[in-house]
């Protein structure tokens, strides 16, 4: 997705892979900055860990409590920090690296665009109080959604949830356990539906899916989940996280490049790389 965004742009930049031990994610960070890269993205566990790893915290990494994209810096002849793609030749010694989110405004997006759900006043069950639970709560309640439901395996993880949003967003209706009434949208950001053997993440002893008129869930490989299943069978609306991980990769990719991502390019490749893995390595894949 990465490369195909960046071929398009005409950058002559690679995007590669690290698999990178949390005990040395600093060393990571400071050693791409050594070697002058444009930027990073990180991946669970590195989110919160790199809160304190880096020099300056965009107003996104701040809301969100997260940092998945980082943009290194230099200083330009006026002494202005600018990203790297300002440089044309040499990029001074001095650089800061700057972290950003874009998971939270990715999966409101990938919301509205690929269920066609209009997020104010809507009441939402959302399932899971992981990291990317927690983002995609917060983020609801930034959105004015109306009534908001949060179930999860360990409760207290949910009430802990509830607890920062009733800070926040004094004015967010917020439960936690699972709703009397019919909802707009269900959001699965449990890890439930990895594994073959896993239950649906929804317990339909106490929610059934007729009750709920739109799915989501962030897993996207494979690319219909057995809780979309079930779901479509309920007459539900579906959508799978594959919106989610396009859209936090074209803003990072706009934040380093500063240009508009060309998100169909993004989509495509992402697509056809989902579909050659299939054949080749079928593991069940989540956002995070
Ligand atoms: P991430 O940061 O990517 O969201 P995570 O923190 O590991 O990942 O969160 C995984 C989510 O899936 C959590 O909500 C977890 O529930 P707990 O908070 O109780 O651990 C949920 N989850 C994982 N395995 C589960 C299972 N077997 N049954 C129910 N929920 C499960």
């Amino acid at each position: 997705m990465q490369n195909a965004g960046i071929a398009a742009l005409r950058l002559n930049w690679r995007y590669l892979a690290f698999d990178v031990h949390p005990d040395h994610l600093r060393a990571a960070i400071n050693g791409a900055k050594a070697m002058k890269f444009i930027g990073l993205n990180l991946t669970v566990p590195h989110k919160l860990l790199a809160l304190r790893m880096v020099d300056e915290l965009d107003p996104s990494a701040k809301t969100w409590g997260a940092v998945n994209t980082i943009r290194f810096e230099a200083p330009d002849p006026q002494g202005r920090w600018q990203p790297l793609v300002e440089f044309a030749d040499e990029v001074p010694d001095e650089m800061r690296a700057v972290g950003f989110n874009t998971d939270a405004d990715a999966v409101a997006r990938a919301l509205r665009e690929d269920l066609g759900t209009e997020l104010r006043n809507a009441s939402v069950l959302l399932l899971g109080a992981g990291g990317a639970g927690r983002v995609a709560a917060l983020k609801l309640a930034s959105e004015a959604v109306g009534r908001l439901f949060l179930v999860n395996r360990t409760m207290k993880k949910a009430e802990q949830i509830a607890d920062a949003i009733r800070q926040r967003f004094p004015r967010q209706e917020v439960a936690v356990g699972y709703p009397q009434t019919q909802v707009d949208l269900v959001i699965n950001a449990t890890s439930l539906g990895l594994k073959p053997e896993d239950a649906l993440p929804v317990d339909e002893k106490h929610f059934s899916l007729r009750r709920a008129r739109a799915v989501y869930d962030l897993i996207y490989r494979p690319a219909e989940t057995s809780l979309m299943k079930a779901a479509k069978a309920a007459g539900c609306r579906t959508a799978n996280g594959v919106g989610m991980l396009l859209h936090q990769g074209a803003k990072a990719l706009e934040i380093w490049s500063g240009k508009s991502p060309p998100i169909e390019v993004m989509r495509g490749a992402l697509e056809e790389a989902i579909n050659d893995s299939m054949t080749s390595d079928p593991v069940p894949t989540r956002y995070d």
